[in-house]
């Protein structure tokens, strides 16, 4: 297909390739998480259906993508580890991380009425994430052992705290009591003040849930003697161990040893520089624009799945539009967001701190809560088509360091709107007057936007520039100030009042952005 002059924007996108052999892991954690729980009503501290809501999504997780091996979880985080040799999506950090946190969010807002039939979820979760990298099996080991400890840790407090809480404390007067104790004073404040014995409590809680696949023996059918036919099939087993990180449990798993190797020593004492390098994350760099692009995975799949119309979906369009919106209304450091297809672009503003700039939270926040968005909104705008199965997006982060750069990228993403619109227009149209996909195809090759335009007015007597404005030149979402956004003579800041615009305006145009100069101001 034909190239744009704005091509060259591509020159900006950076690899992020993990080499081997460094192990590779990605963990989530639920972004604001107290709040959600807060909104939904979870039990304090820890609500049992919510961890295995958590604990269903990570079995999906494995299950979806075979090279994750073994994943460990607590309270709202989960670590997925990959197979030592993965070449998933070419090692690409942002590519793995992005697809799994998307995934998830996704099964997440799906299975949430098994887990809670009678709670409606009343809004998109969303999860940071991040990739961790491992020189080698004893630094993933020292990782395992750490997350199992926070486990320990947070378990132990946030059990004292709400026991404190529940018996009648403020929070001011639960922390006072609970400031500077150590592990064995809170075992005795919960046995002596409320008669729980810490060792006593669920495992699920104290120790985290580990999830690994195992080869099992399974029947898949009888033959005609009634003699079952057996096949070996991965499947992911759950279980709580109290230590993740030690030999006894991780050298008796046959998968685990296969797929990444044993472990030859304990670990005595989890030693800090592998903890900084666990927490170690890249920043963007200061003053350049920021673009997070998520692009729906497998959408051509997708589409053919849930019969989307050919080669524009109204609706499906309509919903990748309204879910940006209420990425734009949670995130308030976006300034612009341009979506065509099954791709969206969030525009950052240069000055942006959201998340320190670091790439893998920000772009990990955007792609979950849009993917839930998505799952959550589907009914809204297709009430009579089931959604399938969970769909899921991947991320990735780019600066480009002056407005014109980014301006050129955002014109080469409508450019590229134009040039497959054009060519998906023709070619369904001549699919549907009769001819095979690859006769369409041949017909095509090689033709220029003229000739397009002809065989579309000639052949089918549609005039290309008249067909809907959305199909012709995607979306654009962004904010204007409102009215009373003017700032107030005595020089004060106040809540500036922004109305999010949904247009569908020509953007490689330079009128569009003189007309809005403030949207990238
Ligand atoms: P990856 O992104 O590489 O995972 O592949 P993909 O299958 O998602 O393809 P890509 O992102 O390159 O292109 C998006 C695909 O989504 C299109 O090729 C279409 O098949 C499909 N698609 C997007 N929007 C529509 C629509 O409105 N109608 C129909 N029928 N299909 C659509
Ligand atoms: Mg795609």
């Amino acid at each position: 297909m034909a190239k744009s002059k704005y091509e060259y924007v591509k020159s900006f996108e950076v690899e992020d390739e993990v080499m081997q052999p460094n192990l590779i892991i990605v963990r989530i954690e639920g972004c604001n998480f107290e709040r959600f729980s807060d909104i939904h009503d979870l039990e304090k501290p820890n609500d049992e259906k919510a961890l295995a809501l958590m604990n269903s999504c990570a079995a999906a997780v494995l299950e979806e993508y075979p090279d994750i091996v073994f994943s460990y979880g607590f309270n709202d985080e989960y670590s997925f580890v990959f197979k030592r040799k993965t070449k998933f999506y070419q090692r690409r950090a942002s590519k793995m991380m992005s697809l799994i946190v998307s995934f998830f969010s996704s099964v997440y807002t799906t299975k949430w009425k098994e887990f809670f039939p009678l709670k409606e979820m009343k809004c998109p979760l969303s999860f940071l994430a991040r990739v961790v990298c491992c020189a080698s099996l004893e630094v993933l080991q020292a990782y395992l052992a750490w997350r199992q400890s926070e486990c320990h840790i947070r378990n132990l407090y946030n059990t004292c705290l709400w026991m404190l809480l529940k018996s009648g404390k403020s929070a001011k007067e639960a922390l006072e009591v609970l400031e500077g104790t150590q592990k064995q004073e809170k075992n005795e404040l919960l046995f002596q003040q409320f008669g729980i014995n810490y060792r006593m409590l669920p495992e699920i809680f104290r120790q985290g849930s580990c999830i690994f696949m195992t080869q099992a023996e399974d029947v898949v059918k009888h033959d005609e003697h009634g003699i079952p036919i057996k096949r070996m099939r991965r499947k992911p087993r759950m279980i709580h161990n109290e230590h993740i990180a030690g030999r006894n449990f991780w050298n008796g798993q046959q998968y685990l040893l296969m797929e990444l190797g044993p472990f030859d020593n304990e670990i005595k004492k989890i030693k800090a520089e592998y903890v900084r390098s666990f927490l170690f994350e890249n920043k963007l760099m200061p003053s350049t624009w920021i673009v997070i692009r998520i692009d729906g995975c497998h959408f051509h799949r997708f589409s053919e799945v849930h019969e989307f119309e050919k080669p524009n979906d109204r609706q499906a369009l309509n919903l990748m539009n309204s879910c940006a919106v209420a990425v734009l209304e949670e995130f308030k450091d976006i300034v612009f967001s341009y979506g065509v297809s099954d791709e969206y672009s969030f525009v950052l503003s240069k000055d942006s701190k959201f998340y320190q700039r670091q790439a893998s939270q920000i772009v990990s926040v955007i792609v979950s809560f849009f993917s839930s968005a998505y799952v959550m909104k589907w009914k809204d705008f297709f009430p009579f088509k089931e959604l399938k199965y969970p769909p899921s997006f991947d991320g990735r982060a780019v600066c480009y360091p002056s407005t014109e750069i980014l301006q050129d990228y955002l014109a080469w993403r409508q450019v590229d709107c134009h040039i497959n619109n054009q060519y998906n227009t023709c070619f369904w149209m001549l699919v549907k007057s009769g001819k095979s996909k690859s006769e369409a195809q041949s017909y095509l090759k090689g033709t220029q936007t003229r000739e397009k335009n002809e065989l579309l007015i000639r052949q089918f007597n549609i005039d290309y520039n008249t067909l809907p404005i959305m199909f012709l030149r995607g979306s654009s979402i962004f904010r204007i100030k409102g009215e009373d956004s003017v700032m107030p003579e005595n020089g004060t800041f106040e809540e500036v009042k922004q109305e999010i615009i949904l247009s569908h305006s020509n953007i490689i145009e330079d009128s569009f952005w003189k007309e809005h100069p403030s949207i990238l101001c």
